[in-house]
């Protein structure tokens, strides 16, 4: 008996890694985008879930988010996922040619306006809860 339940014991350990370690789930609890960054926003904070956006949006490439740079080229086959924008996008004065509020909105407005898919006017990002 003993041997049966140390065995049991390690599926479910063996089960909560897999869930832990797999990057489908490691973000699943993101909702909204409302970066530390801004002290005092003057907008309701954005709409993002995370995961069922992406799965919607065909998005599978983390990389056309979540992107590196190196000598101003898109590196291909690289990601940052696990920095936040703010790292690298912090404020004009960090000498970066897209300051963080351009960041998010060239990014995400970018792209819904040449799929004609998804949010673009103000308040269907910053919602009011
Ligand atoms: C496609 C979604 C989207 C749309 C549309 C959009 N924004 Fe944003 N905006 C964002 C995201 C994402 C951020 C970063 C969110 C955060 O951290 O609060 C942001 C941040 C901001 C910020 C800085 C944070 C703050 O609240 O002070 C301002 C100001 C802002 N947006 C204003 C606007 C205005 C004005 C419009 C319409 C002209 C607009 N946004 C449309 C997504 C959007
Ligand atoms: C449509 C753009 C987009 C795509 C595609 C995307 N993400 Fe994200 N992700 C974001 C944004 C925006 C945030 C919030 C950024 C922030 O807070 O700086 C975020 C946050 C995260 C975070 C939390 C980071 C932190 O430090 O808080 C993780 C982890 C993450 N994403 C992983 C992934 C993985 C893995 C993929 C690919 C399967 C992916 N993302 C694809 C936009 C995207
Ligand atoms: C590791 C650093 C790094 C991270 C993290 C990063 N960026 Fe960038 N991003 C850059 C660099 C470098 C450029 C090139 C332009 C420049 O020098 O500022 C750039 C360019 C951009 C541009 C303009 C070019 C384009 O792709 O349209 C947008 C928009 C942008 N980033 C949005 C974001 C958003 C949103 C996030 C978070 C999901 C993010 N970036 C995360 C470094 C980063
Ligand atoms: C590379 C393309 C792409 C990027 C980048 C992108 N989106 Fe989207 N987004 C879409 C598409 C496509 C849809 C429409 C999906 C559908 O309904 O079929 C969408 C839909 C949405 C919706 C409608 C509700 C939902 O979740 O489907 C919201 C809100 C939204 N996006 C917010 C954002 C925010 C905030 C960002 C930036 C952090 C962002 N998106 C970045 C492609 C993108």
């Amino acid at each position: 008996m003993p041997e049966k339940i140390r065995f049991m014991g390690s599926l479910i350990l063996l089960m909560l890694l897999a869930v832990l370690l797999c990057p489908a789930h490691a973000q699943e609890d993101i909702v909204r985008v409302a970066d530390r960054v801004f002290e005092a926003p003057m907008r309701p904070p954005v709409a993002f879930h995370h995961d069922a956006h992406n799965e919607k949006a065909g998005l599978d490439d983390c990389s056309i988010c979540h992107h590196t740079y190196e000598n101003g080229k898109k590196q291909e086959g690289s990601d940052s996922v696990g920095m936040e924008c703010s790292e690298c996008h912090f404020s004009k004065d960090r000498n970066n040619a897209v300051d963080l509020i351009n960041a998010y909105h060239l990014q995400c407005n970018g792209c819904h306006a040449s799929r004609k898919a998804g949010p673009v006017m103000c308040g269907e990002c910053h919602r009011r809860r």
